[in-house]
């Protein structure tokens, strides 16, 4: 049984699960071959996703190749309780995740999932996958495979991986270039700007913008703040990811000098404590912190409260944290993930290419050899047919090689 917040919120659920299929070309093509081919038939698949409209289409994408699928939340704050109506009461997919859940409900919601005994999983963050080898080893010899979708996530597996600790073959699909390039990239950055808009209602032009992170997702970020006409400032620990920045055109300085002139930030890193006491004590009265990281870890909020003297929201994700000297710092959405928390998340057009790699993945997995216990790339092909199909979506066409450029490819005779 589904435990979701309302199920008479399942017509505006459908309405917008069906206005993001319109937008997901790839998967819906990957859908009418799973219709065919049936390949996942009788197994059970349980799914720890943000719970998305694109989620949605994902999920009817693999109930459509014969699973019966099973979903629950991968974050407290992410969860769209209109789609996980209508999933429930229009897709007969069995949800459990309610937005705003605490940290008791949401670890009884992936208990949920596992109490299906699932044949395959898919995971953003690696929780399910963790609580199955914390608490539920016996399961494991019944899982054919698991799919993880984020940089975190594959993080925390191939740290499991390095201690002897993972018994599961997993796919990091974050890993492919249909994946990371795009959504982490261009996913990221339109829709954290989105939810730190939708939480502020302020002006971005003009704003000193900092970007705490110039991976794919801090590359995205600090792009599309400078487009909205932010003055973006780069923060780094990585030489080369700082001169990259540097020569991306940003200013590039330490966290604490930024924290001096800052009047927005954002952490993108996947790290703890990236924003700490001594930022907060050096920002100016005003600072907006947010994360876009998968974890609600990278602001050290247990510093700012004691560093308090007052705190009270303000507003929908928006709270305020009054300092011994008066001066205000804003949090947004508790620092969770500020694209999914007060926005919707990456739109459904970059989740086309990262859902098809996840369920030609998961078809791969399932169809494919035994694989043994480990963290597996997406084979290329997958990635390569993605791409062309999305191409072929955009009514994009490209040129091939020809036999005679093949030929010089491969040879190493001719020089200048
Ligand atoms: N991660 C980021 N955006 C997402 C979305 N729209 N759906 C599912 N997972 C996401």
């Amino acid at each position: 049984m589904a435990d979701i917040k309302d199920i008479k919120l399942a017509k505006h659920g459908k309405e917008r699960i069906l206005w993001a299929e319109q937008d997901m070309p790839v998967l819906g093509l990957i859908k009418g071959q799973f219709a065919d081919k049936k390949p996942f038939k009788g197994l059970n698949m349980g799914l720890c996703l943000h719970v998305t409209a694109e989620t949605a289409n994902l999920a009817r994408t693999l109930k459509e190749g014969g699973a019966n699928v099973y979903l629950c939340a991968s974050n407290p704050l992410s969860t769209q309780d209109d789609v996980a109506a209508s999933l429930t009461k229009d897709f007969g997919i069995d949800v459990y995740a309610i937005k705003g859940e605490d940290s008791g409900t949401y670890y009884k919601h992936i208990e949920s999932i596992l109490s299906h005994e699932p044949n395959v999983t898919l995971d953003d963050g690696a929780d399910l996958i963790s609580v199955i080898h914390k608490k539920h080893k016996k399961l494991i010899k019944s899982i054919k495979a698991s799919m993880e979708e984020t940089t975190t996530g594959v993080i925390r597996l191939r740290s499991m991986e390095a201690a002897g600790e993972l018994k599961i073959p997993v796919i990091a699909v974050n890993d492919a270039d249909a994946k990371h390039l795009f959504d982490n990239r261009y996913g990221t950055g339109q829709s954290t700007i989105d939810g730190i808009i939708r939480a502020t209602d302020m002006l971005l032009a003009g704003k000193n913008f900092v970007v705490m992170g110039y991976g794919w997702c801090g590359k995205g970020l600090a792009s599309r703040a400078r487009g909205i006409g932010s003055n973006v400032i780069v923060t780094e620990i990585d030489p080369v990811k700082a001169l990259e920045a540097v020569m991306d055109g940003f200013r590039v300085m330490k966290g604490t000098d930024a924290a001096k002139i800052g009047d927005i930030f954002c952490t993108v890193t996947g790290d703890i404590n990236v924003i700490d006491a001594e930022h907060f004590e050096n920002m100016k009265d005003g600072s907006i912190v947010s994360n876009s990281g998968h974890f609600d870890v990278e602001i050290n909020i247990k510093k700012l409260k004691k560093m308090a003297k007052k705190v009270r929201i303000v507003k929908d994700f928006v709270e305020e944290y009054t300092l011994e000297d008066g001066k205000r710092i804003y949090l947004l959405a508790e620092g969770r993930l500020i694209n999914l928390a007060s926005a919707h998340g990456h739109p459904a057009s970059v989740m086309d290419m990262s859902f098809s790699v996840q369920a030609l993945s998961a078809e791969f997995a399932v169809l494919g050899k035994t694989m043994s216990p480990g963290v597996y790339n997406v084979p290329k092909e997958i990635d390569e047919r993605i791409a062309s199909l999305k191409l072929k979506s955009m009514d994009i066409e490209i040129d091939t090689l020809t036999k005679e450029q093949i030929n010089y490819l491969k040879s190493w005779q001719e020089g200048t």
